[in-house]
């Protein structure tokens, strides 16, 4: 029997309504539109609203995804969530998700910081290469607003919300994540991190004063780590796949921050032609940055049926993930209205 590959049959979004500018934080905190379109080229990120959490933006998501993919809850085998802001400590957000969708799957969660997704397709690969499931959807999504330090302007301006998904369904068809690599240096850890709220440091009076429960970030650490990693695990993923920078239609890389992405890409001599680029509207929305900007590619048919594409990723770890991905030629969802005359073009 012929190994299963695990086609992208359907894709959905979920971006909060609440656009923050440059201008709304600069009233916040001691900062300006200039400094942050220069050092990040964020112009604006989403933010929930109070009735919004992280299970209902990933079920906004997922919902979308089925929906294109022309199936329901029902059919799911398997539902995976990354995130690092889950809705709790514990029960973990996936078992929120798989309820309020309706499913009667087993659910999980990854916890891999900005990297989750792109080791969450990695995993659900493997259950479809294996025959375990026929049909999974994995969800980025992140709440980031109501875990950054709002006293912090030097982190508080680069985050934002949103959830991304896709639903990956068994096929003959050469397509889906075709290689995959996984990186972790943990003994970056302190480069960015939560340091209370865990058990090493539970929350207390002691914590929340001194503001432990607040992401913390060394911003110029994980620069140069991003800056050395992205495009060495690229060029690794590309030779796994036996494929060159050419054979690239679309690089869909992590969006922290533009001067990382041109970096990285021009390392490789990938023009930005071939970049997918969103973080001036999104901010950095960790776990859900990767599958927001591969939605937007595909609803804009930017990314087309038999494209293949490059994601990459780095993040809290510190950690990172690359994934060669190839569309299908003939998935039913590039025929829904979005996409339908590119896809014929
Ligand atoms: O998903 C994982 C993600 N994290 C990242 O990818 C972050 C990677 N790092 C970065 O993107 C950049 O390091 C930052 C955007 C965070 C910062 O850019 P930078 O060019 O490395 O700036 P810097 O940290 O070296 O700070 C330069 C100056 C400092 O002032 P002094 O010491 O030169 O006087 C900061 O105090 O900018 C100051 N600064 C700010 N000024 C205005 C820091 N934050 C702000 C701010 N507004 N928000």
């Amino acid at each position: 029997m012929k190994t299963p590959y695990g086609n992208i049959v359907g894709w959905g979004k979920y971006a909060p309504e609440r656009i923050v500018t440059n201008d709304d934080l600069a009233q916040r905190v001691d900062t300006s539109d200039e400094w942050i379109r220069a050092r990040s080229g964020i112009r604006e990120r989403r933010m929930v609203g109070e009735d919004e959490h992280t299970s209902t933006m990933a079920v906004g998501a997922g919902r979308e995804a089925l929906e294109r993919a022309g199936l329901t809850a029902a059919d799911l085998d398997l539902i995976i969530v990354a995130t690092s802001s889950p809705d709790y400590l514990t029960p973990p957000v996936s078992s929120q998700v798989q309820d309020l969708l309706g499913a009667s799957c087993g659910a999980f969660q990854v916890v891999v910081g900005c990297t989750g997704f792109v080791y969450s397709l990695a995993i659900a690969q493997q259950f479809i290469a294996t025959g375990a499931c026929r049909t999974i959807l994995v969800v980025g999504a992140e709440l980031t607003s109501r875990w950054i330090d709002w006293e912090d302007r030097a982190t508080c301006v680069l985050f934002g919300d949103g959830a991304g998904a896709v639903v990956l369904q068994a096929s003959d068809e050469p397509s889906g994540v075709l290689a995959f690599v996984l990186g972790s240096d943990g003994s970056g850890a302190e480069h960015l991190i939560v340091p209370g709220g865990g058990v090493a440091h539970p929350p207390s009076h002691e914590t929340v004063d001194a503001r432990l429960n607040y992401v913390r970030m060394n911003g110029r650490e994980v620069f140069k780590f991003a800056t050395r990693k992205m495009p060495e695990t690229l060029e690794a993923v590309l030779g796994k796949a036996g494929l060159t920078v050419d054979d690239l239609d679309l690089l869909i890389p992590h969006q922290a921050n533009l001067r990382i992405i041109e970096y990285a890409a021009g390392q490789l001599g990938i023009p930005m032609e071939k970049v997918v680029v969103n973080v001036d509207r999104y901010g950095n929305t960790s776990a859900a940055s990767i599958p927001l900007a591969l939605c937007e590619a595909l609803d804009e048919g930017r990314a087309r049926p038999g494209d293949t594409l490059a994601l990459v990723a780095f993040g809290a770890g510190l950690t990172w993930a690359s994934a060669v991905v190839r569309l299908g030629l003939h998935t039913p969802a590039f025929r829904t209205p979005a996409t339908a005359a590119e896809a014929v073009s």
